[in-house]
């Protein structure tokens, strides 16, 4: 920043310098590959998710969630004791996160869809689905919903990655892929 008053005070009537303007067009086509390369990794990346996202209150999607635990719960894991759920290929899956969990255990059978729905019952949390990195801002009041059909039988982790608290590295999830139930 100049610390004196440019000399000519009309200074925004001179011409631009040319390698200022270089560096303006060349700013304004990286800013355009850039945006054009969202829409390409969309497509080839399988990265950046076809989702939904509707508002819902937090008491509604939890009873959808306990319905689910209710009628599909085949047993328990950890010492939480956190319900592993089956629900049946081609239904509405719900998973809920919140302080500091990501609740229930969910089963499902490989090449087989699901519609799954997320949502938080208390602030913002991240769905981050590892080892294949699937990543989800997950907020309060909403539901993100995520066609999902899982290509390879084993157990895949949640983590949360957005820091909400003092037990954020504690919450991890867990989702099972079988080959055939
Ligand atoms: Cu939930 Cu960090």
């Amino acid at each position: 920043m100049a610390i004196t008053p440019p000399e000519q005070r009309l200074w925004w009537k001179e011409p631009i310098a040319k390698t200022e303007l270089v560096w303006i067009t060349v700013a304004f086509l990286w800013g355009l590959v850039m945006f054009f390369m969202m829409i390409y990794w969309h497509g080839v990346g399988e990265q950046n998710l076809s989702n939904e996202a509707y508002r819902i209150d937090a008491d509604k999607f939890s009873a959808r969630t306990e319905a689910m635990v209710a009628k599909y719960t085949v047993r328990k894991e950890g010492k939480n004791e956190t319900p592993v759920v089956r629900p049946p290929p081609g239904s509405d899956v719900y998973l809920i996160a919140r302080l500091w969990e990501w609740y229930p255990i969910l089963e499902l059978e490989k090449n087989q869809s699901y519609r799954l729905h997320i949502s938080s019952l208390d602030w913002q949390h991240g769905f981050s689905l590892q080892p294949v990195n699937i990543n989800l801002q997950i907020h309060p009041g909403y539901e993100m919903v995520v066609n999902l059909k899982p290509n390879q039988a084993g157990q895949f982790s949640i983590v949360c990655n957005e820091f909400c608290g003092i037990g954020h590295h504690t919450m991890i999830g867990r989702i099972h892929v079988l080959d055939k139930m």
